[in-house]
């Protein structure tokens, strides 16, 4: 078992579904994280795939390509109707229920933005994306060092940037997935001058790189 009770609890306790009941129409990491995490995406994921952006929000950095059916699963209606990448969406506090309303082998790729540190049963939770994957199909679990303290459990609060790295890498392998790659990624706090060019609704636009919010990815492939 990856996380002990201890390691498990969270400062508040009370229920998760109640904190995200209001939308928050913001972004939870800066620019430049999410532009490095929507060519992650572009990089890992085939126009046509199927993908599950578990864990979203209003906004899914998907790259601009199309998919067959993006699924969206989070704690809040109004953020998903909000998210224009979405197909289709369910809401469920995977606190409290961990078995996923999906079938087996249905996806390509299973993605966790910015969110791994709020499950309280990471193990289940990661064997239910491994069910949910198809033969050959990814996990893509990305982080920074931004949280919601109060509903981070003890063992991602407590941890450095590598030791989440770790806990990561330990769900992934507890659900038998096979991790093929771990992003590390820091930047500088003073980046003036440097910018970043990306792809954005087809056209590649440059920008300045404000942000210093440290990349983090692990990618597992589900092998069997
Ligand atoms: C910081 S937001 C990240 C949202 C989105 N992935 C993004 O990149 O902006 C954390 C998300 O984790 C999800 N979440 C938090 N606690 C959860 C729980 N107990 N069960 C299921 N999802 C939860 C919610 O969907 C929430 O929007």
């Amino acid at each position: 078992m990856p996380l002990s009770d201890r390691e498990r609890s969270k400062l508040d306790s009370g229920d998760d579904a109640a904190f995200y009941d209001s939308p928050r129409f913001v972004t939870h990491a800066d620019d430049a994280f999410q532009a490095r995490l929507t060519e992650l995406y572009a990089a890992v994921l085939e126009p046509g795939d199927r993908v599950l952006d578990a864990m979203s929000s209003w906004v899914s950095h998907l790259p601009d390509q199309s998919y067959s059916r993006v699924v969206g699963h989070g704690l809040n209606e109004a953020e998903l109707a909000e998210n224009d990448r979405l197909d289709e969406c369910f809401l469920q506090d995977f606190n409290s229920d961990q078995s996923l309303p999906l079938t087996e082998d249905s996806f390509d790729a299973v993605l966790c933005a910015l969110s791994a540190q709020y499950l309280q049963y990471p193990e289940a939770v990661f064997s239910e994306f491994a069910r949910a994957l198809a033969p050959g199909g990814i996990l893509v679990v990305s982080f920074t060092n931004r949280m919601f303290p109060t509903k981070a459990v003890r063992a991602w609060r407590t941890a450095s940037m590598d030791g989440r790295a770790s806990l990561v890498d330990s769900y992934c392998r507890a659900a038998g997935l096979t991790v093929t790659d771990i992003v590390r990624e820091h930047r500088e706090a003073s980046t003036a001058g440097r910018s970043l060019e990306r792809v954005e609704r087809g056209t590649r636009v440059t920008r300045e790189q404000p942000g210093a919010d440290p990349f983090y990815a692990v990618v597992a492939r589900q092998e069997s």
